[in-house]
């Protein structure tokens, strides 16, 4: 039985992949702020004992130590993870506060080091070149193609999408690879809050794709589950927009 960590698993995207896994017969551990909301699909409820929920802080090290500290208490590997918890404070550069870009740093870029530090032992045990651990950060295409507004969150997820690479190079000889999606817009909780009132005027949602709709969180489950499959052990070090094409072409609107 395969065994994740998923970092953000209490939302959105994270949420949708934490299921997923359940529904596939994985055991999973939850690591967030927030409560562990994952009362639906029944599937997902069924699978009980297989789903573990730690209160965690990624930007925090000290929270993250005592999460895998605790993982650890219960098994010495894990197969996957995943790091999908972010957060997004908009505004022009000359509007967003020093607190909103320590929090986008700290959970952003720091979070995904911090547990990918935190998990490395469980995901070298038993791992190997050939049948290696997978880990998966959820980027941005802001942080490929940055947008006004959005200025300093694209800029958390560039710096992401650059640790994906380093750590890919880094981690290979011991049996991890690590690989990024960079999602368009995703019909999240995190969107919604960014689409009400209180929004600074300068952002701007990237709105529907050319496939004329936004994304659901399981069109990036997906791409994650694709990464976590057998048939991507070869994959290494990629960043891979999941935008229906968004960052394509510029449209004229
Ligand atoms: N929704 C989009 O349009 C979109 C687009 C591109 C990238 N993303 C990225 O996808 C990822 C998931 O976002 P989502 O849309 O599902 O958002 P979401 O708000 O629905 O879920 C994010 C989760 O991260 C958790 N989280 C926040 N701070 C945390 C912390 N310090 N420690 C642990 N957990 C924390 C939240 O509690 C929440 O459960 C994020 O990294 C986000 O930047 C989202």
């Amino acid at each position: 039985m395969k065994a994740a960590v998923v970092t953000g698993g209490g939302s959105g995207i994270g949420k949708r992949t934490v299921e997923r896994l359940l529904e596939e017969g994985w055991t999973v551990w939850s690591l967030d702020v927030c409560d562990p909301i994952i009362a639906e699909p029944a599937e997902a409820l069924s699978a009980g004992s297989r789903f573990r929920f730690h209160h965690c802080d990624v930007g925090d090290s000290d929270s993250v130590e005592a999460a895998f500290t605790a993982i650890k208490s219960v098994t010495r590997k894990i197969d996957a993870l995943v790091c999908s918890a972010g957060v997004a404070r908009v505004g022009l550069l000359e509007e967003i506060s020093p607190d909103q870009v320590d929090l986008m740093m700290d959970v952003n870029l720091k979070g995904p080091w911090l547990s990918i530090r935190g998990a490395l032992s469980l995901l070298r045990h038993g791992s190997s070149v050939s049948d290696p651990a997978r880990v998966v950060i959820v980027g941005s295409i802001g942080g490929i193609r940055p947008k006004m507004g959005n200025g300093f969150y694209s800029a958390t997820k560039a710096a992401v999408h650059a640790l994906t690479g380093v750590l890919a190079v880094e981690l290979a000889s011991s049996g991890i690879v690590v690989n990024a999606v960079a999602p368009g817009t995703v019909d999240t909780p995190m969107m919604s809050s960014l689409l009400q009132g209180s929004t600074p005027p300068s952002y701007r949602s990237s709105g529907e794709s050319p496939l004329g709709r936004i994304a659901q969180p399981d069109d990036i489950a997906d791409v994650i589950l694709f990464y976590l499959s057998d048939a991507a052990k070869y994959v290494n070090g990629t960043v891979l927009p999941v935008d229906g094409g968004t960052r394509a072409a510029f449209i004229k609107r």
